[in-house]
């Protein structure tokens, strides 16, 4: 095996206390997602959507890896063929755990963009709507993240790392959101073989040639030790 292509969700971050979106308890039973992860929103209320990044980036910070992303990250550094990961997630938890070939396809809550020049630079702990951008001063911030209407980020590069793997694996992710819950069809077409890692049965569930469920930081390690082992 050659080529392993992971893809990651809220949920293997979901024992760091970082909400999920679509549990019980999630982001979006306490926000509405056209008021704080939409182009509109932002227009209508850049203060909202600042207060709502604001705060996850704060608890983003404070979090460390769990064995889940510790795990990954020991696959990549000593398993024989290459090891990408392609996250829905916007924490840094993947990178703090080590692993290196990490695609944020939302966007990463460490990054700000300017929306008026395109600039993008490390975002500070705390945005706010009138910050003036460092390349043209324009008061356009906001934070590079991807929402809901905008193209994902890399995704010619995905779509290519999808045909080429030999195993897709996801991990802690529901399946409602496009174009990632269709990456397991795009590897499977191509030969992968796959399997989801996650807490329940996701949207996607039945793409899946393989599945093991439990909380990630158990799942994922057993796993890994598998793969490691083959
Ligand atoms: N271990 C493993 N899986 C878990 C755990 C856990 N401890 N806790 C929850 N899960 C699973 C849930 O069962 C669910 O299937 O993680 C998944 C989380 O799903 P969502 O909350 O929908 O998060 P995600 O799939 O990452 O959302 C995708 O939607 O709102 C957009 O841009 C946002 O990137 C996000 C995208």
């Amino acid at each position: 095996m050659e080529k392993i292509v992971v893809l990651t969700g809220a949920g293997i971050s979901a024992e760091n206390g970082l909400g999920t979106f679509r549990d019980e308890e999630g982001l979006w039973a306490q926000h509405r997602i056209e008021d704080v992860a939409t182009p509109e929103g932002f227009a209508a209320n850049p203060q909202l959507v600042h207060d709502f990044y604001n705060a996850r980036r704060a608890q983003a910070v404070e979090a460390s890896p769990n064995a889940a992303h510790q795990a990954l990250a020991r696959l990549e550094a000593e398993f024989s063929g290459e090891v990408l990961i392609v996250t829905q997630n916007v924490d840094n938890l993947h990178e703090a755990a080590g692993s290196k070939a990490v695609v944020h396809m939302h966007g990463a809550l460490s990054g700000a963009l300017c929306a008026a020049c395109d600039h993008r630079w490390p975002a500070p702990l705390v945005m706010a709507p009138n910050d003036p951008c460092p390349a043209c001063n324009q008061p356009a911030t906001r934070p590079d993240i991807v929402w809901f209407g905008e193209m994902p980020y890399g995704m010619e590069a995905i779509w290519d790392q999808l045909r080429a793997a030999d195993l897709f694996v996801a991990i802690g992710t529901s399946g409602n959101v496009y174009p990632a819950a269709a990456f397991v069809q795009d590897a499977a077409r191509y030969g992968a073989d796959t399997v989801e890692l996650n807490l329940e049965p996701s949207a996607t569930i039945s793409d899946f040639a393989d599945a093991r469920f439990g909380k990630a930081s158990d799942v994922v390690s057993a796993w890994v030790e598998e793969v490691l082992a083959q």
